[in-house]
């Protein structure tokens, strides 16, 4: 099954309902779905917060080792962590967030000049899924692949501000490299090769996209989510939150926790892709965004994802007598179109693969 040429419907963008005060009903999530109100969040959800890692401490003989075992943990336990000092310039992240910034404000009529399809999703959006009638999340979104460069295509990208694509360009740049030292980190941890989830990927065929998530001021926020829970499908997510505005939520056991950023930090998360190569020694884990009644907020969530067309199954080298291989080889594009077609749904997708236990 492919993915259809239109939305079942015409789209509205969530900004325009903003701008007007409205909250249609199709933006009320069923109650189990909420956000939990503040005042009864349990005191482990108001104060933990997921691990911070400084990367400095690779680059040192003496810390190597602790930072090495610090990820590793932070794999394991959470499935997600925040980097600081992971070579990224700030100028650059700041540069990036406010050419986002102004793309978002620009005029209704020419952002709509970028309006996506579900048939690539590139361009600017406000839905994921195509089922009509679904329940929507409050959010709009920017869409743009970086990698395979047969899929970058800047004419797909925005033109304004003027200087918009140089910076984008640059900033995926920065962010590839950082995706691939970090996935050098993640297979040595793995006990593997050092190039072993690189490879696993696609090796130089990799795939690298960016989705810019604009959440814009919300009249309920109580009753609905900016995105639904959802684990990520592809490999690795290096998520810059905005700097002003919480709003990210990571579910540990049956809490949510919300992710309190460090100033210039990433926010480095397990797709659902090397929960299976790694034959769930690292497990994605479900996230989910809330609104704000009084602040927009914007995210940039970059996906480093495995070439689409290989087949992705458990590492040989994790995969034991006792510890038969959990998932099938299925190609990522494959993977990916149930999230196109169904939109976000927890982890259902990954847990559905899972092989009878032998
Ligand atoms: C995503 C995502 C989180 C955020 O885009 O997949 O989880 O904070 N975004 O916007
Ligand atoms: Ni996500």
């Amino acid at each position: 099954m492919n993915c259809p040429s239109d939305w079942p419907e015409p789209i509205v963008r969530v900004q325009s309902l903003s701008d007007t005060g409205v909250f249609p009903d199709r933006y009320i999530k069923p109650p189990t779905q909420r956000p939990t109100p503040i005042s009864s969040n349990s005191d482990q959800a108001t104060h933990t917060n997921i691990p911070i890692i400084d990367f400095q401490g690779l680059d040192d003989d003496h810390l190597r080792a602790t930072t090495l075992s610090q990820i590793s943990e932070a794999c394991r336990d959470w499935g997600f962590f925040q980097v600081v000092n992971h070579g990224v310039s700030p100028g650059l992240m700041d540069r990036n967030q406010e050419v986002w910034r102004q793309f978002f404000h620009l005029p209704m009529e020419l952002k709509q000049a970028y309006a996506n399809s579900p048939k690539t999703y590139e361009g600017y959006g406000s839905r994921l899924g195509v089922e009509k009638g679904a329940i929507l999340d409050w959010s709009d979104y920017y869409f743009l692949h970086y990698l395979p460069l047969c899929l970058k295509d800047q004419d797909k990208w925005p033109a304004l501000p003027g200087y918009a694509r140089q910076v984008i360009d640059e900033y995926g740049k920065e962010v590839v490299k950082l995706c691939g030292r970090i996935l050098k980190i993640l297979s040595l941890n793995l006990g593997l090769e050092q190039d072993f989830l690189q490879k696993g990927f696609g090796g130089e065929d990799i795939g690298a996209c960016l989705r810019v998530n604009f959440y814009p001021k919300c009249p309920q926020p109580d009753l609905t989510l900016g995105l639904s829970s959802h684990s990520d499908p592809g490999g690795m997510t290096v998520l810059l939150p905005d700097q002003h505005v919480a709003g990210l939520q990571v579910r540990k056991d049956d809490t949510w926790i919300t992710v309190k950023p460090a100033p210039h930090a990433f926010i480095v998360n397990i797709g659902d892709q090397i929960q299976v190569l790694s034959n769930a020694t690292y497990k994605s884990v479900e996230h989910r965004v809330i609104v704000n009644p009084a602040k927009e907020r914007l995210s940039l969530a970059f996906f480093y994802n495995p070439k689409s067309d290989i087949a992705i199954e458990p590492a040989k080298e994790l995969v034991t007598p006792e510890r038969p291989a959990l998932y099938p080889p299925m190609t990522f594009n494959e993977y990916r179109l149930y999230i196109r077609l169904n939109g976000p749904r927890g982890k259902s997708q990954v847990d559905s693969l899972k092989s009878p236990r032998k």
